[in-house]
């Protein structure tokens, strides 16, 4: 259901509020900051320049993530069906989204595209559709990104279960957003697992999670999906 955020949207923070969840990090903030850490540990591995990228966050809700990456990208733009949610995107170049399987840019407009915490709210029959828009916008050498909750986690499950904003999700496992990657013809797949450790302990043991990104325990993963076909600075003209 796809407006269904613009009932959450005046007290969406307010409604994540879950006694788990706040123990983990009290204001909700290490979340996106989490998620922002992976994303550019993602990037300085492929040796990219995110000054030179342009970043479209679908589903991108009231942009707690964008505002993160706003300095650091070339480009930065979202979208979502909630105009609700978009209210609260303040400052930021985001678009209403009309129908759950189009999104409202050219083709090759993007090097990089996620959805986050967005998939387990698109019904079933719409992902693969949304998955091929999201390759759509690529740009060649292009990155598609989906963060998901880990249904293999007991905590996110419990978290999820009594959330009101998620009455309605559909959890995705690991295995079922890389299939949905691969279908839509991306050829290179990596999955990881992150969140687990609470905000508190992050600083000084953080160093931890890159050495259990594959074990499947993570409070949440990322799932990313890119052409094989090199970027234009990849290709040497001797
Ligand atoms: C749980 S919120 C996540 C918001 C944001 N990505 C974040 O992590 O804070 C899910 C968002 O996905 C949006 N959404 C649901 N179905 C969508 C679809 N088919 N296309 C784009 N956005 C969608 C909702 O309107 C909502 O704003």
């Amino acid at each position: 259901m796809s407006e269904e955020f613009d009932q959450y949207a005046a007290s969406y923070k307010a409604l994540l509020k879950d006694p788990i969840r706040d123990k983990f990090s009290a204001d909700g903030a290490f979340f996106a900051k989490r998620k922002w850490i992976l994303i550019q540990d993602f990037f300085s591995h492929r040796k990219r320049n995110l000054h030179e990228m342009a970043w479209l966050d679908i589903g991108c809700g009231q942009g707690e993530l964008l505002t993160l990456g706003k300095g650091s990208f070339g480009r930065i733009a979202g979208c979502d069906m909630s105009a609700e949610m978009l209210a609260g995107a303040q400052g930021l170049d985001v678009t209403l989204q009309t129908n759950p399987e189009c999104l409202p840019y050219a083709d090759q407009t993007f090097d990089f595209v996620t959805a986050v915490c967005v998939f387990h709210h698109v019904e079933p029959s719409h992902r693969d559709g949304l998955v091929r828009e999201m390759v759509r916008l690529l740009k060649p050498g292009g990155v598609v990104g989906i963060l998901e909750h880990n249904p293999l986690n007991p905590a996110t499950r419990l978290i999820v279960s009594r959330t009101p904003v998620d009455q309605n999700a559909i959890l995705l496992m690991a295995g079922e957003t890389e299939k949905l990657l691969h279908k839509s013809g991306l050829s290179e797949l990596e999955s990881r697992y992150f969140l687990y450790l609470p905000e508190s302990l992050y600083p000084s043991l953080g160093w931890i999670e890159p050495i259990l990104k594959s074990v499947p325990l993570g409070g949440q993963y990322a799932t990313f999906g890119w052409n094989s076909e090199p970027r234009k600075a990849d290709v040497r003209v001797y």
